[in-house]
């Protein structure tokens, strides 16, 4: 793995997102076990793995929602887990998007898209909208700003949030599985506005299923697995050809969810070695 370690005080050559050594735990239960990865500056780096392996929680301590047991985290080289960060200034530079689009139903998708300018980086009203406006366009938009959340589809909604977040003018851009909620038609349009952002040079980390976004738009793919990162590299490496058992064995149930099925039922690799003569 190419590490950025000269300059990380600088934020110009610093690597957009650094973790080194992150450990999370919630009581007894250690859900992050010693996590180290990089995000360059214009990179967009997948996070896949089953479920339960800690994505959300590696999301999360990027931008202290989870604060990490030990390790450190730097966003554009500053470390979040430092004692005097403004968290509240490091918040403002990660836009996030969940699964969940969380918008206002009393607010249209431009009351939706100016609200957090307004309150939280006190633009004048003139300027919040005419931001909004633009990043609705940007996400395919223009002709919904005035419908209200309860009018529009699940992937619409989906794009408001991702304009929400770009109206914040982030460094980089967090996506926590942000089409899993989506009814399958509606998934290619968010994936669209994924992918033309990343083609515009934003810097995403993004945890997904979806292998063929993996496979065309990630310039690395990591596999998580019980709390550690089991294998990183470009797709046409971790998605195409994996080198570990773990790997496969996941991207085998994602990319052929039926044929993993069928192979439940069959004796486990463990009950065959320990037959006589198997
Ligand atoms: N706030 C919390 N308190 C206690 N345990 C938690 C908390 N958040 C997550 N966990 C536990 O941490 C583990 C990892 O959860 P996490 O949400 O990070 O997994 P994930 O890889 O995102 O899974 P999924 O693909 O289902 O979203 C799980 O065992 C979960 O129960
Ligand atoms: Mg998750």
């Amino acid at each position: 793995m190419k590490r950025v370690d000269a300059g990380v005080d600088d934020p110009e050559d610093a690597g957009a997102i650094e973790i080194r050594g992150l450990h999370k735990s919630f009581g007894a239960n250690e859900v992050l076990r010693g996590i180290d990865f990089h995000v360059a500056p214009g990179e967009v780096v997948c996070v896949i793995g089953p479920s339960g392996s800690g994505k959300s929680t590696l999301l999360r301590c990027v931008n202290l929602l989870e604060e990490p047991s030990a390790g450190s985290v730097r966003v554009a080289g500053v470390e979040v887990t430092g004692p005097d960060v403004d968290i509240d200034a490091v918040r403002r530079g990660i836009g996030m998007v969940f699964q969940s689009f969380n918008l206002f139903p009393h607010l249209t998708a431009l009351g939706n898209v100016m609200i957090a300018q307004r309150r939280v980086l006190g633009r004048g009203k003139a300027e919040a909208e005419r931001v909004a406006r633009d990043n609705l366009e940007r996400v395919g938009l223009a002709d919904k700003i005035d419908a209200y959340p309860a009018q529009l589809s699940g992937g619409q909604q989906q794009r408001v949030a991702i304009a929400r977040a770009l109206a914040m003018g982030p460094r980089v851009m967090l996506f926590d599985e942000p089409t899993s909620a989506l009814d399958p038609e509606l998934v290619g349009d968010v994936l669209g506005v994924m992918r033309t952002l990343a083609e515009a040079g934003m810097t995403m980390l993004v945890v997904t299923h979806e292998m063929s976004f993996a496979r065309e738009v990630a310039d690395r793919v990591v596999f998580m697995d019980a709390g550690v990162v089991v294998e990183e590299g470009p797709p046409s490496q971790v998605v195409a050809a994996p080198v570990h058992e773990r790997t496969r064995a996941f991207l085998s149930r994602v990319l052929d969810p039926a044929a993993a099925r069928v192979g439940e039922g069959e004796p486990s690799d463990m009950f065959r070695s320990g037959e006589p003569g198997a």
